[in-house]
């Protein structure tokens, strides 16, 4: 039974051939020649808002042959305190997978292990291993080898996105600089565990100088909104903007996961100069998304 619960977890072979068989999917769009769900039905459970990983994950299990159920965490029991296990294994003898976007990761485990159903991490407060999937597919797709480059991640140290880069950095073999303000740096026994080239700093300049790539993502991520005027006001400066690019490469790459806030840590001329590649960026969650399914089912 596979899981794709973190990348920590996730052995390099597998990284390959989620890569790999990402680019036949992106390919044969419209015309695959299997069709790995077929007669199956997944299940997607989500305690947090989503746009791109929801509509991936739906378009990709039906263009495989499958169907997905869309489960709003409020709307079913859970929301009104059945135990996680209970929902698993109700879930578990009905469907054949499942793809949960919730709060704690120990949620996402317990559920995988109790529901005995491969089970697919669409986001939790700890990492969110499809984007980065995604975002070293489209940075290989537009740059080449992903091996022995700078990847620059600014803002939010200590959320899902710089913490699943910190696993694939070691495991694929490229620097990784994250330029956070100090009360967000990543925890220092995480990044032992991880081990790696991993740089994690306040100067922001110093980070980008020399980057193949610029990664941004949200100040304020799902479910710390409480925390809004504070963060706002911490990590003021830590935006990708013209001046910032300048330091990078020569034709370095700007990324963003999205949802993107202009002016907070992206400003809107950066933005839009970058947007091809942003947008092809979300595109590639699709083809990536199918690519992880047939890795969980094969
Ligand atoms: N990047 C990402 O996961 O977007 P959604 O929150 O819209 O799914
Ligand atoms: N760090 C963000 C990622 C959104 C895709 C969040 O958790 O809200």
């Amino acid at each position: 039974m596979k899981h794709l619960l973190s990348l920590e977890k996730l052995p390099l072979a597998d990284f390959e051939t989620i890569l790999r068989d990402a680019k036949v999917f992106k390919k044969e769009r419209g015309a695959h020649k299997t069709q790995p769900l077929k007669g199956q039905t997944w299940a997607m459970m989500f305690s947090k808002s989503s746009t791109r990983t929801r509509v991936s994950f739906e378009v990709g299990i039906r263009e495989l042959g499958g169907n997905a159920l869309f489960l709003n965490a409020n709307d079913i029991q859970l929301g009104r305190g059945e135990p996680i296990q209970d929902t698993a294994r109700v879930i578990g003898r009905m469907t054949h997978g499942a793809v949960i976007r919730t709060f704690a990761q120990s949620d996402l485990e317990t559920f995988a292990e109790f529901s005995k159903i491969p089970t697919i991490n669409a986001l939790t407060d700890d990492e969110h291993p499809c984007q980065v999937l995604t975002d070293i597919f489209t940075f290989e797709e537009m740059h080449g080898s992903i091996a022995g480059k700078v990847v620059t991640f600014i803002g939010d140290g200590a959320c899902n996105m710089p913490l699943s880069w910190i696993f694939a950095a070691a495991k694929l073999g490229f620097e990784l600089r994250i330029a956070t303000p100090k009360e967000f740096q990543p925890a220092a026994e995480i990044l032992k565990r991880a081990g790696g080239k991993i740089v994690v700093t306040e100067d922001l300049k110093a980070a980008a100088s020399g980057a193949d790539l610029l990664y941004t993502d949200v100040w304020v991520s799902m479910g710390k909104e409480a925390e809004t005027a504070e963060r706002i006001k911490i990590f003021n400066g830590y935006q990708i903007n013209a001046p910032l690019v300048k330091l990078a490469k020569p034709g370095a790459l700007v990324m963003h996961c999205l949802p993107a806030y202009r002016g907070k840590e992206i400003d809107a001329e950066t933005f839009e100069a970058n947007a091809d590649t942003i947008f092809t960026q979300a595109e590639n969650r699709l083809h990536v998304q199918k690519s992880i399914l047939n890795w969980a089912v094969s």
